[in-house]
């Protein structure tokens, strides 16, 4: 049943712009809306909070297998592990160095796959991730890969961390952003590569408007159609 719920992937590199736009789509679309990195923060947050290596595979998948993760939807997506939210320690760069070295452990992801696939649900999904459309959702009807240069991701990242406040650096954001790109790219279980299906869209000129747009483009005229405020579901 829940196979026939349209997927709409949206898969690419940091700071490609996925989380902005994919947020936009699912709240354009009135559909529900998986940000499938911040289920890999998560883990990194509940790994190192219970003070476990990072490099323990076992103990990792246990955590990543009894966690309790729960998405609360308000103002703005609040994310609880354990019953505590978490959300405010999840998006430093520290955090998304630790989701990317245990993304790298096949049992790990296999362990989390149950819990991305329970998103799909009607009236649709927006998945944004790095192998929404090549592991996750495979036979997702459309699937998007959208991509940057890594100077204009660095760049993104870096206007991004200040506007939150954070004491940045350029030239560390873009070692950062090369070393995750390069350990995202590389694994062995389900690296970032574009679907074989997927349109790719180089975001590096382009508004979050224009992304938007092309995207919704791809979709069936009745479905992209405007519904209205919705909130992401
Ligand atoms: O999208 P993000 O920056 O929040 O993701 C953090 C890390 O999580 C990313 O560097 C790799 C991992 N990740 C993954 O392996 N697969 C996904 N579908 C999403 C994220």
């Amino acid at each position: 049943m829940s196979d026939r719920v349209p997927v709409l992937t949206i898969d690419g590199p940091s700071g490609a712009g996925k989380g902005t736009v994919s947020r936009l789509l699912a709240k354009r679309l009135g559909w529900h809306f998986l940000d499938s990195g911040a289920i890999y923060r998560a883990l990194a947050w509940a790994v190192q909070s219970r003070g476990v290596p990072v490099d323990d595979e076992e103990a990792v998948t246990r955590i990543a297998t009894e966690m309790v993760l729960e998405f609360k939807f308000g103002n703005g997506v609040q994310v609880w592990v354990d019953g505590k939210d978490v959300t405010d320690h999840l998006y430093t760069e520290e955090c998304g160095r630790v989701a990317s070295r245990l993304a790298t452990f096949p049992k790990v992801r296999r362990a989390l796959l149950a819990k991305q696939r329970s998103f799909r649900r009607p009236p649709g999904l927006v998945a944004d991730g790095r192998d929404m459309g090549t592991v996750v959702f495979p036979d997702a009807p459309y699937k998007v890969y959208l991509d940057a240069s890594p100077e204009e991701r660095a760049r993104r990242r870096f206007l991004q961390l200040k506007s939150q406040g954070l004491d940045v650096n350029l030239d560390q954001i873009i070692k950062d952003l090369e070393q995750r790109d390069r350990r995202d790219r590389e694994r062995k279980e389900a690296p970032l590569i574009p679907a074989e299906d997927a349109v790719i869209i180089d975001s590096s000129e382009l508004s979050v408007e224009e992304v938007t747009k092309k995207i919704l483009a791809l979709l069936p005229g009745d479905m992209a159609a405007p519904s209205g405020a919705v909130e992401p579901r």
